[in-house]
């Protein structure tokens, strides 16, 4: 199990890390000590919650990364997409996986802030290095220039090849002012490709409000310790603000993907949606 400065790395990028090693998604060296013992602390009231049919955060977590990967595999198979920057990446395994599946067809980059990226550079190195085609790089998604900005990073890319950018399990963190804003630099970085897709998870009103505090959304606050912002009520609203920000985007719904995706758990499923948009051109 890997031995990352625990410090440095958010309590939900813990959990996540460990769900995804769980669910055989990831390699053992993503996993830390602490998202072990959360996976094991949430596990009973997880089950408990299963069994009554109610979402879990565990559904929910599989779902998103489930479809995000499902979409962003079908940009790379049609040969849209050739560069990847995933933003936030966290503990995710997917620049790994993705880089075990497509080899050099990819170049993946994973980008965080500095102490998640050390972290991150030392599993890395631990599953045999970085490569040209899948490397890490210091970000903050809230700058608009200087070396950690994405209009820096997108421009180290190659301009002739499609690129991505993902989000996951970041922009429910911001608020809405702070999330446009993110939203117009991403549409603005990937202008410079002949395709720039987004792709991001997004927690909406309308799938997690209600007079009913369900046991999902209680332990979804207590999660994230409060902090979770629900910036719209329905689909047709994140749409028009992300259309605002230069992205022609669409929700959808991790359950309409039950043929690519048979296993996931609906009623967790159905709390998230996956923005999957598209950046205007220059
Ligand atoms: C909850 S974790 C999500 C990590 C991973 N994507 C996941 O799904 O588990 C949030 C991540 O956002 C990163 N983060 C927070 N603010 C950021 C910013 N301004 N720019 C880039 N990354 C940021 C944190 O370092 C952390 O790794």
């Amino acid at each position: 199990m890997a031995r990352p400065n625990p410090e440095t790395i958010s309590p939900t990028a813990h959990y996540t890390g460990y769900v995804w090693f769980a669910h055989g998604q990831s390699h053992e060296a993503f996993a830390t000590r602490r998202g072990r013992l959360m996976y094991q602390a949430l596990r009973g009231p997880n089950m408990i919650a299963q069994a009554a049919n109610l979402p879990t955060l565990e559904g929910m977590l599989i779902a998103r990364h489930k479809l995000i990967d499902l979409r962003l595999g079908q940009a790379i198979e049609r040969g849209e997409i050739g560069q990847v920057v995933e933003v936030a990446a966290g503990l995710s395994p997917r620049g790994w996986r993705f880089r075990r599946r497509f080899g050099d067809r990819v170049t993946y980059v994973e980008a965080d802030l500095p102490g998640m990226i050390a972290n991150k550079r030392g599993i890395l190195a631990e599953l045999g290095g970085e490569t040209r085609h899948h490397r890490t790089v210091e970000v903050n998604a809230l700058v608009d220039d200087g070396p950690a900005s994405i209009d820096a990073i997108c421009a180290s890319l190659d301009p002739a090849i499609g690129t991505a950018i993902l989000t996951e399990g970041l922009v429910n963190y911001f608020d809405t002012p702070t999330l446009l804003g993110m939203w117009g630099r991403f549409a603005r970085a990937l202008r410079r490709f002949p395709r720039g897709i987004y792709l991001s998870d997004l927690i909406l009103r309308e799938n997690n409000g209600g007079p009913l505090v369900t046991g999902f959304s209680w332990l979804l606050s207590a999660f994230v310790r409060g902090r979770v912002h629900m910036h719209f009520d329905s689909a047709a609203e994140a749409e028009d603000n992300l259309a605002s920000a230069g992205l022609a985007g669409t929700l959808l719904d991790p359950r309409e993907f039950s043929a690519a995706l048979p296993d996931l758990e609906r009623v967790g499923a159905g709390r998230v949606r996956i923005v999957e948009a598209i950046a205007s051109r220059a």
